[in-house]
């Protein structure tokens, strides 16, 4: 059968149905303490999946579910990234975006020094003044998450425990009112039409790239100081390579090539005219593959709270990436540091 988003959609939401029938409210709102909760539900979801017979990670470069959950939120848009509200629909919003990530085969991941590591948290406008408010109103042009992270099989040199950054970015639509569009861009092409040397410069280990602004404070609390990768490169692998880039967060080091400096422009010009842009209605999931991809949103605006832009975000990876000292003994789920 050939793959259909709009019945993987269908499936979903009436496994999530199913489950507030089953387990209620409060039981399925349990995926906001350990996503592992889930793991019941999807037991039972097995016989309805295999009507779907080639869901494929590996072909996607993003995945867009249609009418994956039911909303009915009830509450306002909140105005920051956590707590998310024990609202129906986030529930059932985080509720399928576990169940996608199982039916995929990937584990839903948070890490702890984002956002208190919650493994759900809304993406919306925030209250108040400052760089992290702004960030949340205005565009963003283009990055991977946790883009200081090491990519998969290698480790970090300094801080050894350091886990892989996420290989997808899962987003769950609860509001969108305006239709601001997410944005994503593969990077497959990139490679493809870029100079061989430059994609040689991108291999080496020659750029400066600093920690994504949310892991900041986490990491500051638990490590002593915010993360730097002082000499790293950006691309790594051939076939089913892993690629890393954030617009505000890499640059070039001291002592890189000239070659370094022209492969970092080349890919943000690709970045700007090569995007492709989803609107996300709610009850919407849209995978970001993390290694592949480099992933942005249009403007949001200053509005705040209300029925304005609500988006849930967790993140999905593959087993065996993770290495055993690389989680929290007492929160698997929850990746170091
Ligand atoms: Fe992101």
């Amino acid at each position: 059968m050939a793959f259909q988003p709009q019945q993987l959609g269908v499936v979903l939401a009436q496994a999530v149905e199913h489950a507030f029938g089953e387990y209620g409210m409060n039981g399925c709102a349990r995926v906001f303490d350990d996503p592992r909760a889930s793991g019941p539900i999807a037991e039972q979801m097995r016989g309805v999946a295999e009507l779907i017979s080639d869901v494929s990670i590996c072909t996607h470069s993003y995945l867009h579910v249609p009418g994956a959950f039911a909303t009915g939120t009830q509450v306002d848009t909140p105005s920051d990234f956590v707590p998310v509200p024990a609202d129906v629909g986030a529930i059932k919003g985080a509720l399928a975006a576990t169940l996608l990530n199982r039916l995929l085969g990937l584990e839903t991941v948070s890490y702890g020094s984002e956002n208190q590591g919650h493994p759900f948290v809304n993406l919306v406008p925030h209250e108040g003044k400052g760089r992290k408010v702004r960030k949340s109103r205005e565009g963003m042009r283009g990055h991977t998450d946790g883009v200081s992270f090491p990519f998969p099989g290698t480790r970090d040199e300094v801080v050894q425990r350091m886990a892989s950054a996420p290989d997808w970015v899962c987003l769950v639509c609860l509001r969108n009112p305006r239709d601001v569009p997410t944005r994503v861009v593969f990077v497959a092409p990139l490679l493809q039409q870029l100079a061989p040397e430059l994609v040689e410069a991108l291999r080496e280990p020659q750029f400066v790239i600093q920690a994504q602004g949310t892991f900041v404070k986490g990491m500051t609390d638990i490590l002593g100081s915010t993360h730097i990768v002082d000499g790293g490169a950006l691309l790594r692998g051939a076939e089913d390579f892993s690629f890393r880039f954030s617009h505000s967060n890499v640059d070039v080091a001291s002592d890189a090539s000239p070659q370094a400096k022209a492969a970092l422009d080349a890919v943000e010009e690709f970045c700007a005219n090569n995007s492709q842009s989803v609107a996300l209605k709610p009850g919407d999931l849209l995978w970001v593959n993390n290694r592949q991809a480099v992933h942005g949103r249009g403007e949001i605006g200053d509005a705040t709270g209300g029925q304005e832009r609500w988006l849930l975000r967790t993140y999905g990876i593959r087993p065996g990436i993770v290495k055993p000292d690389q989680r929290y003994p007492e929160r698997l789920f929850q990746l170091y540091p």
